[in-house]
């Protein structure tokens, strides 16, 4: 009998999405810059940093299908202009898919940009830039990623600021297939970051530092070919983000972001797409 039970424990463990709640040490690897990304207070906290000669990056040991993954940042202060804080999901390939975060440093007093870009089977091009509603740089805020069958949501402290809905039933490729792992960086990228390439790194002021903690992956891990979360329709019952969708406060918060705090929509660029805006514009 003792056997039966654990069969059936095994059965229903193997349903249920990892939950991972924030050891860098047990989650990451510091993948580049040569010492300069620290993981620090027993694997509390992570940082990154960039001087004249590197930058530096990290990447999660494990790789994910689906999630919702949060984590939260400090980006680098005062003047931070010419830097880039990337902080994405990836696979691998040439045709691969990917969910990015960027932030795009400025001058002391001047704004962030957040710019942030779908691909799918290697396809791009589906740029959205906010400003923040905060100063990202004196306190750690959350940003999170929610991607199911169905939709990525990207969303900061909470607030849903971009959906990327899957319109495969039009011919575009969703992220649905290819596990991805969670990457971030600090690099310089003065040639065009900062108002355009016009503002260079101030490299008196280095080394700039961006900030990480509690990160929090309630995910389907992807081990050896095989999922965590086996059967869609199990885990959606364990799982709730595998099926959520946006309900009307968040539809109407998400609107209040794109009208205030969007700088840049390719979905109505329509000088760069002079033969129409992409397809599946009609829906996200
Ligand atoms: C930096 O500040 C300028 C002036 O406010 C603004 O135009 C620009 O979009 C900001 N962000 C970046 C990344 O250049």
């Amino acid at each position: 009998m003792a056997g039966t039970k654990t069969i059936v424990f095994l059965l229903f463990a193997s349903f249920i999405a990892i939950a991972s709640a924030g050891n860098f040490y047990k989650d990451f690897d510091i993948t580049w810059g040569d010492g300069r990304g620290k993981i620090i207070n027993n694997g509390q906290l992570l940082t990154l940093s960039l001087d004249k000669t590197s930058g530096s990056g990290f990447q999660s040991k494990n790789e994910y299908l689906f999630g919702k993954i949060d984590m939260q940042l400090k980006l680098v202060r005062g003047n931070s202009a010419g830097t880039v804080t990337a902080y994405y999901l990836s696979s691998q390939g040439a045709s691969h898919d990917e969910i990015d975060f960027e932030f795009l440093g400025n001058v002391s007093g001047q704004p962030y940009t957040l710019h942030t870009n779908v691909f799918s089977q290697g396809k791009g091009g589906r740029e959205q830039q906010f400003r923040l509603w905060f100063d990202p740089t004196t306190d750690f805020h959350t940003y999170s990623i929610l991607w199911n069958p169905q939709r990525i949501i990207f969303s900061v402290d909470g607030t849903p600021i971009r959906e990327f809905k899957n319109s495969e039933y039009m011919g575009i490729p969703f992220p649905k297939n290819q596990p991805m792992r969670i990457y971030s960086s600090l690099w310089n990228a003065d040639d065009w970051a900062t108002q355009g390439g016009r503002v260079k790194t101030d490299w008196s002021k280095a080394p700039f530092t961006a900030s990480y903690r509690n990160f929090n992956a309630n995910a389907c891990v992807w081990s050896k070919g095989k999922s965590s979360c086996k059967s869609s329709s199990v885990a959606s019952k364990i799982n709730p983000w595998f099926t959520q969708e946006m309900d009307s406060t968040s539809q109407a918060r998400m609107k209040w972001v794109q009208k205030n705090y969007m700088i840049y929509n390719y979905c109505t660029d329509r000088q760069r797409f002079p033969q129409g805006l992409p397809k599946e514009c009609r829906v996200n």
